[in-house]
């Protein structure tokens, strides 16, 4: 049986698959690599570093396996870093991460000055910090020289499929977060090149994200022990892969995901777009389209509060003391805005905090508000979503922070929803796989290898108690952010 590999090149790991056909799972390697904040609220990373972890990573998944009877590979990948080669393909600097927030002025200037309605007609979305145009207006200010020499701009993803095949490629969901692309139409906007300074051949050639890109560079795949003959599909932004991964495809499927950012993903055949721009309207790995809200921390919180506050990794131990009797009735809150927020309020200045705490405040408080913020900061992109009539009934649920029972209870009854878990909970890895499979004729469609690959494993259903009792906090967390709003930038 042929096999394929699925790469999910993320913000802290790379996670590589190895899946069959049927897409079983035969085995599964991650690989780390550093992330750095040369300043506060700025997130950088090497992409010599996502190439030492995927060419690493594939000789561990490959080792004692049968390497040519492999495929195909896909990868679904961080979105929205600044990746910008010069003309002997070499990297100019230190990618610009999606969660990066150093672009404050180029925001306001693509909002206000350009204007945000002629972005979304020309985009279908305004400018928010960790997207790629204002970073490349922030490059041609602040780095002229390296913006000079500039001669191919591409995501992260696109990257390791480019040291995989030599082609200069990105896929449609991907490319919708440059805020370069006319994501209705699936072309580049030769407006916002122009805005940006931007060429559009420094710009690298669209698919959709099951296509085949090319085949692997022969001394690549000599190098890697596969065969030439693999083909590598264009992938997808980490969201689409993991929504594809969720069987989230067609019209009406949400998936949310817990991982570093967290993220309400909305499936649609059609093309729209948030009259107010708070939801992405970007393009799907399966031909179609979707809306997002992200948030830039969220499984982030709960490892930060844990791992560099608490000073432990045991998470369950944390969270045991959390009994049902607690949830909805916490009178701490957190505002889990450590890096600064995305969706929906747009803000690289706010910053999390704890509010409310008194002398009789545990840890586990603490914790279980760290857990309850994250879900309430969900709650507001869902209420953007409900407020421009979008339904959304139930909903998948992946990433790490999904692996929590209590997390998922917390969740599933701040929204007031069931959500439902997948068997193969591996999000964009598994996505990047059934591309993969996709692309080499396996399934005819995305939406044929969702329907026979993804199947439900278990759902969390809500409780009327406990949704009541959310409902009145969620009233009272809501309050809290624009009280500090002004605040903000001045504590900065
Ligand atoms: C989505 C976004 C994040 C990253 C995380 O817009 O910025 O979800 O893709 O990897």
């Amino acid at each position: 049986m042929k096999l394929f590999i699925g790469i999910d090149l993320g913000t802290s790991a790379a996670k590589l698959l190895l899946v069959d056909g049927r897409g079983t799972i035969r085995r599964e390697v991650t690989k780390e690599y550093p992330l750095s904040f040369p300043q506060p609220g700025w997130s950088e990373q090497d992409p010599a570093e996502w190439w030492r972890a995927c060419t690493e990573g594939l000789r561990e998944l490959l080792d004692g396996e049968d390497a040519s009877l492999v495929a195909g590979i896909g990868c679904g990948g961080q979105m929205h870093g600044l990746v910008a080669l010069d003309a002997q393909d070499e990297v100019i600097r230190p990618a610009i991460l999606w969660n990066d927030g150093r672009t404050g002025e180029e925001v306001a200037y693509l909002n206000e000055v350009v204007g945000r309605e002629t972005l979304s007609a020309l985009t279908a979305n305004i400018a928010f910090a960790g997207f790629t145009a204002p970073k490349l207006l922030w490059m041609k200010k602040h780095e002229p020289e390296n913006f000079a020499r500039i001669e191919k701009i591409m995501l992260p993803k696109d990257y390791v499929n480019y040291r995989l095949t030599g082609v200069h490629s990105c896929d449609f969901s991907d490319a919708s977060g440059m805020l370069l692309l006319d994501v209705k139409n699936r072309r580049w906007s030769q407006e916002m090149l122009e805005i940006c300074g931007i060429r559009e051949s420094q710009m690298p050639r669209l698919f959709e994200s099951f296509e085949p890109i090319g085949t692997l560079r022969p001394e690549t795949a000599a190098q890697l022990g596969l065969p030439a003959s693999v083909k590598v599909v264009a992938g997808a932004g980490d969201n689409a892969a993991a929504a594809v991964g969720t069987g989230v495809v067609g019209e009406g499927g949400c998936n949310l995901s817990l991982g570093t950012s967290g993220t309400l993903f909305i499936s649609s055949d059609r093309f729209g777009v948030d009259p107010n721009n708070a939801l992405h309207a970007f393009a799907h790995a399966d031909g179609g389209y979707h809306l997002m809200g992200c948030m830039l921390s969220a499984a982030s919180c709960n490892k930060w509060f844990c791992e560099e506050i608490l000073h432990t990794d045991d998470y369950p131990a944390e969270q045991a003391g959390i009994t049902r009797e607690k949830l909805g009735r916490n009178r701490v809150f957190f505002l889990p805005y450590l890096m600064g927020e995305r969706s929906p309020i747009n803000d690289v200045d706010a910053r999390g905090c704890f509010v409310g705490m008194s002398m009789d405040t545990t840890r586990a408080d603490l914790t279980q508000a760290v857990l309850e913020g994250v879900a309430f900061a969900i709650r507001d992109s869902f209420e953007v979503a409900r407020g421009i009539g979008i339904d959304i009934p139930r909903s998948k649920l992946c990433g790490g922070g999904a692996k929590s029972p209590l997390w998922r209870t917390i969740f599933a009854n701040v929204l007031g929803i069931p959500l439902d878990m997948v068997k193969t909970e591996q999000g964009p890895g598994y996505g990047g796989a059934m591309l993969a499979m996709v692309g080499c004729g396996e399934y005819a469609s995305v939406r044929d290898a969702a329907d026979r690959l993804v199947e439900l494993a278990s759902a969390t259903e809500p409780d009327p108690e406990l949704t009541a009792r959310y409902e009145e906090r969620y009233r009272k967390f809501r309050a809290i952010y624009p009280a500090m709003k002004a605040l903000f930038p001045k504590l900065l």
